[in-house]
C-alpha cells in the first residue's frame, strides 16, 4: 500500500495535535483513504526544543527540506502569521503540493491570491480549521448550504474571549488571570492582542462572509471592537439586567451591501448564545431555503483544531487517490459592495 507523506510547517499547540492525530489514525487510514498517511518532516524555528511525541529526527529548520522533497505531497501549515507562511504556501502550491492551513490571518487577507495559485496548479488549498476550531462551518457554507441565498452568519467565533468572558461572569475571575489561563490551555494566539481586540474574530467573519455570500471580504472591511474595555462592573450590570456579555461576529448580506462587524453585545441570559461558555463557539446561519441552522462545538485548542485539519488532510488524500485534486479550491465569485459601519 502506498504511503502519502505530509510536511508539517510548525509544531506548536496545533502542530503537535495534528501529529498526534496522524499517529492515532494510522491503522484506519487504509480503510478511509486507501493508503497510509505519515508525517515525513516538521519545520520549526528551534530544532533543539523537545516536542511531545514527535521524533527529533523529523525536525528541520530549513523549508527547502520540505519543498524540495518530491515524496511530500501534502503540506500542513500551522506556523501562523503572514510571512513567511504566505511565501511558503505559494511555493508549495507552485511545486504541485496540496496545502491545508489553519491560518486565518493569511486567508482573511490573501485568500484569493492563494486560491488562485492553487487553482492554476491543480492543487487543493483547504482551511476548515481557520474558523471556529473544531466546528465544521466552512464546508457547510460552501457545499451543504450552497443551494441557499444566505443572508446572515453570526455567532461566537473566538474561543479565548469567550473563555475570558465566561470565567469573569461565572467565577468572578479577573480579566488578566483568565487570559493567562486561556494562553496556558493553548486557546490564545501567539500574540493574544488579536484575540482580545477582536481581530481574530474579525478575520474569521471576513472568511465566513466571503464564502457564505460568494463575494470577497477582507479583514480590513470588518468593523472590530474587542473586550479589553469590559470590566467586572459591566459584567455585574449585565447580570442585573438578566443578560450576558458575549463577543459576537456578525455578517449580513443586505440590499445596501455586506455588513461585517465584531463587538461585545448584551444577550438575554435565556438566549442559546448566552449558554455557550468556556472555549466553545457557536455560529448561526440563515438561508432562504434551510431557514435557521446552528453549529456548535470547541472553537480552539490542540485536538479540536487538529480534528478540522485532519478532515481536510483526509479530503486531500482521497482526492490524490482518485486523481481529482483542485476541484474544491476553484474560485468564482461576484464582487458585492461593503456597507460602511459608523462607530
Ligand atoms: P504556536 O503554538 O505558536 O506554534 C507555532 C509553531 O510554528 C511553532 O512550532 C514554531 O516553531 C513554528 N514557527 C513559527 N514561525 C516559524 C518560522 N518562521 N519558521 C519555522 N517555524 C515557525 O501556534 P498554534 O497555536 O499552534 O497556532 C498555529 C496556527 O493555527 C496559527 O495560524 C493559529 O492562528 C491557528 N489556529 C490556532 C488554534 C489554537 O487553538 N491554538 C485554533 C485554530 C487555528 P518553534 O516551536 O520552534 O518556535
Ligand atoms: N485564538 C483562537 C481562538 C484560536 O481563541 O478562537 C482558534 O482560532
Amino acid at each position: 500500500l502506498k504511503t502519502l507523506k505530509i510536511g508539517l510547517l510548525g509544531s506548536g499547540t496545533v502542530g503537535i495535535g495534528v501529529y498526534k492525530l496522524v499517529e492515532a489514525q494510522r491503522e484506519e487510514m487504509p480503510h478511509k483513504i486507501g493508503a497510509n498517511l505519515s508525517v515525513k518532516k516538521v519545520l520549526v524555528r528551534d530544532k533543539t526544543k523537545k516536542r511531545e511525541g514527535i521524533d527529533q529526527c523529523l525536525l528541520t529548520d530549513r523549508f527547502e527540506d520540505i519543498i524540495e522533497d518530491d515524496d511530500i505531497q501534502i503540506v500542513v501549515e500551522v506556523m501562523g502569521g503572514i510571512e513567511p507562511a504566505r511565501t511558503y504556501i505559494n511555493a508549495a502550491l507552485k511545486a504541485g503540493k496540496h496545502v491545508v492551513t489553519a491560518n486565518k490571518d493569511l486567508i482573511a487577507e490573501h485568500g484569493k491570491e492563494l486560491l488562485d495559485t492553487a487553482s492554476e496548479h491543480g492543487c487543493d488549498l483547504l482551511f476548515e480549521a481557520a474558523v471556529a476550531g473544531g466546528i465544521p462551518i466552512l464546508r457547510p457554507l460552501k457545499q451543504c448550504l450552497a443551494g441557499n441565498h444566505l443572508s446572515e452568519v453570526m455567532g461566537i467565533v473566538n474561543g479565548t474571549t469567550n473563555f475570558i468572558l465566561s470565567k469573569m461572569t461565572e467565577e468572578g475571575m479577573e480579566f488578566s488571570d483568565a487570559l493567562m489561563l486561556a494562553t496556558e490551555l493553548g486557546y490564545a494566539e501567539a500574540d493574544p492582542t488579536a484575540d482580545i481586540e477582536g481581530y481574530d474574530a474579525g478575520r474569521k467573519v471576513a472568511i465566513m462572509a466571503s464564502i457564505a455570500f460568494n463575494s470577497r471580504v477582507t479583514f480590513s472591511d470588518v468593523y472590530t471592537e474587542g473586550i479589553t474595555k469590559i470590566t467586572s462592573r459591566d459584567i455585574a450590570y449585565a447580570k442585573e439586567m438578566g443578560c450576558t456579555i458575549k463577543l459576537l461576529g456578525v455578517a449580513k448580506n443586505t440590499p445596501e451591501g455586506i455588513e461585517v462587524r465584531v463587538h461585545p453585545m448584551l444577550i438575554p441570559s435565556s438566549h442559546p448564545l448566552a449558554k455557550v461558555d468556556d472555549s466553545f463557539n457557536a455560529v448561526f446561519v440563515h438561508g432562504d431555503a434551510v431557514d435557521d441552522a446552528m453549529f456548535y462545538g470547541r472553537g480552539a485548542g490542540e485536538l479540536p483544531t487538529a480534528s478540522a485539519i485532519m478532515g481536510d488532510v483526509i479530503d486531500v488524500a482521497r482526492n490524490i487517490q482518485f486523481h481529482c485534486n483542485g476541484r474544491i479550491s476553484c474560485t468564482c465569485y461576484k464582487e458585492l459592495p461593503i456597507k460602511k459601519i459608523n462607530e
